[in-house]
């Protein structure tokens, strides 16, 4: 008929409008929860910005007017597609070096362009779900307008989210939000083992709580106790108390690790820089022997630091594979690494901007990861099986390491921001790439590798996980 013609034939299903946060470590898994969802039978509208789609399309070497991100998806039969906004800043402006303005910029501009969007384009069929990433500081207000459920996406471990939905009870202990807070161990945190003031996310170490990205977090919490789910990108197993905790509070259901499919190049391209080919090199090194090294896509390193870091690559004699990302100290820095370092590696090494990293983490030659614990990099490695250097930079990564080191015992820490230094590097990668500790490194990450393995498979938690989410949602869209 007229209206089904009109819609494209999306009438009769349920359609999920999915918010993407803007970055790359959220738009790997919004992404492939897409995905997920219209091989669930959903019709989907992802909304991403102007910018990401440009960069991203830019990234492939395709033109951005001509680019359709999900053309690939719809070709194998689901129902996806890709609408744009403006996130406020122009196109040329440097998100990754003026962070506080681009944060700035999505709490008071997007939220105005994502309503006018759904208003205007995303009508016919009209939404009948908001799935937004919980950073956003808006979905519940406008799922409440728009009179849908509000799904709340959240791309860290439950623990942190458990963190941030307390963080009252860190104020009032006197934990978080003065300026002299306690040290001593917080052990009041419903679900949450007793953890050490230096173990909560870079934000709640802060005793300077008036940025920019403090009052995200704050009106992002206060969006989230206002979701009608919320669905995290984690296994039961791997955090039950937590998970049980959140769950005495709202529906909470862990459906991770959501990865790319396959765990391979993905069927969408999701990369924001040029993906460099690793393979033909990595094919060249024997089994085991190449430590990978990245620091994800958002935080940025010292020159100091990233040469001691060198400096203790170059002394371990270890073969590497390094991603350098452009401006990873600063833009003006186009060329950190300490000078000489790669004759001195010459042979041993490869330094690339940008690679597809779970292809490189797959590879039979990568025995050891050297990471900054973003949360995806945290699951990648685990699910590929290689056990991690823990090297944390900013945000929930800090507390990710607990998780890694302390939890799991899936990795060794080489130290905090500003005191790490060479020698310690240098032990720290001899101890993990060969030696009885990284062979019992290796023997722990297959252990958890299992669990993942299990939630993901059919009737297994993460599965079941999913499957009673999309009933229940599907019941209350239809
Ligand atoms: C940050 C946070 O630290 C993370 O925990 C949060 O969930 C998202 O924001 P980021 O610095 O992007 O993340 O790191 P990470 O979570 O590891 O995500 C990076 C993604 O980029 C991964 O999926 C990784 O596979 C991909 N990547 C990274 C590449 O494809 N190529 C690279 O060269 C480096």
């Amino acid at each position: 008929d007229a209206g089904a013609a009109a819609s494209g034939g999306r009438t009769g299903k349920p359609h999920a409008v999915v918010v993407v946060y803007p970055m790359q470590g959220h738009i790997v898994p919004e992404t492939h929860l897409a995905l997920r969802l219209a091989a669930r039978g959903f019709a989907v509208t992802v909304v991403t910005t102007e910018a990401v789609h440009d960069q991203t399309a830019r990234a492939l070497g395709v033109d951005p007017a001509g680019h359709d991100a999900f053309a690939g998806a719809r070709a194998a039969g689901m129902d996806v597609r890709c609408e744009l906004v403006s996130d406020g800043l122009p196109l040329g402006f440097d998100r990754s070096l003026h962070h506080d303005e681009f944060h700035g910029s999505l709490l008071h501009a997007l939220p105005g362009h994502v309503e006018e969007l759904l208003g205007r384009v995303v009508v016919d069929p009209a939404a009948t779900c908001l799935v937004a990433d919980t950073f956003f500081s808006w979905p519940a207000t406008l799922a409440r307008k728009l009179g849908v459920p509000y799904v709340s996406f959240w791309t860290e471990p439950a623990l942190i989210f458990n963190l941030y939905y307390h963080v009252h009870l860190l104020t009032e202990h006197g934990h978080f939000g003065c300026n002299e807070p306690r040290k001593d161990t917080i052990t009041y945190i419903p679900g949450v083992p007793a953890i050490e003031p230096h173990e909560l996310t870079s934000y709640l170490q802060e005793t300077n709580a008036t940025s920019v990205v403090h009052r995200i977090i704050f009106k992002a919490f206060e969006q989230a106790r206002g979701a009608d789910y919320v669905l995290c990108n984690t296994v039961e197993e791997l955090e039950p108390s937590t998970i049980a905790a959140l769950r005495a509070e709202k529906p909470f259901y862990a459906v991770g690790p959501i990865l790319p499919a396959g765990f391979a190049r993905s069927a969408v391209a999701t990369s924001m820089w040029a993906e460099s080919d690793c393979s033909r090199w990595l094919d060249a090194q024997p089994a085991g022997s190449v430590l990978y090294i990245s620091f994800g896509s958002y935080a940025h390193v010292t020159r100091q630091e990233l040469r001691e870091i060198a400096r203790g690559v170059l002394a371990s004699g270890a073969r590497f594979l390094w991603v350098m990302r452009p401006g990873i100290v600063s833009s003006d820095d186009p060329d950190p690494l300490p000078e000489g370092f790669a004759a001195a590696s010459a042979g041993r090494g490869l330094v690339v901007p940008w690679c597809c990293q779970v292809e490189v983490l797959s590879h039979a030659a990568v025995g050891g990861f050297l990471t900054h614990c973003g949360w995806n990099s945290v699951l990648e490695s685990v699910w590929a099986g290689v056990p991690m250097l823990c090297f944390p930079l900013l945000t929930d990564q800090i507390t990710n390491r607990r998780l890694v080191v302390r939890e799991w015992r899936v990795g060794v820490t080489i130290g905090d921001r500003g005191a790490v230094c060479a020698d310690e590097v240098k032990a720290r990668i001899e101890r993990v790439m060969s030696g009885k500790e990284g062979e019992e490194l290796r023997e722990a990450v297959k252990n958890v590798r299992t669990t993942l393995e299990a939630a993901a498979a059919h009737g297994g938690s993460s599965q079941r996980s999913f499957d009673e989410f999309v009933d229940e949602l599907t019941r209350r869209c239809g």
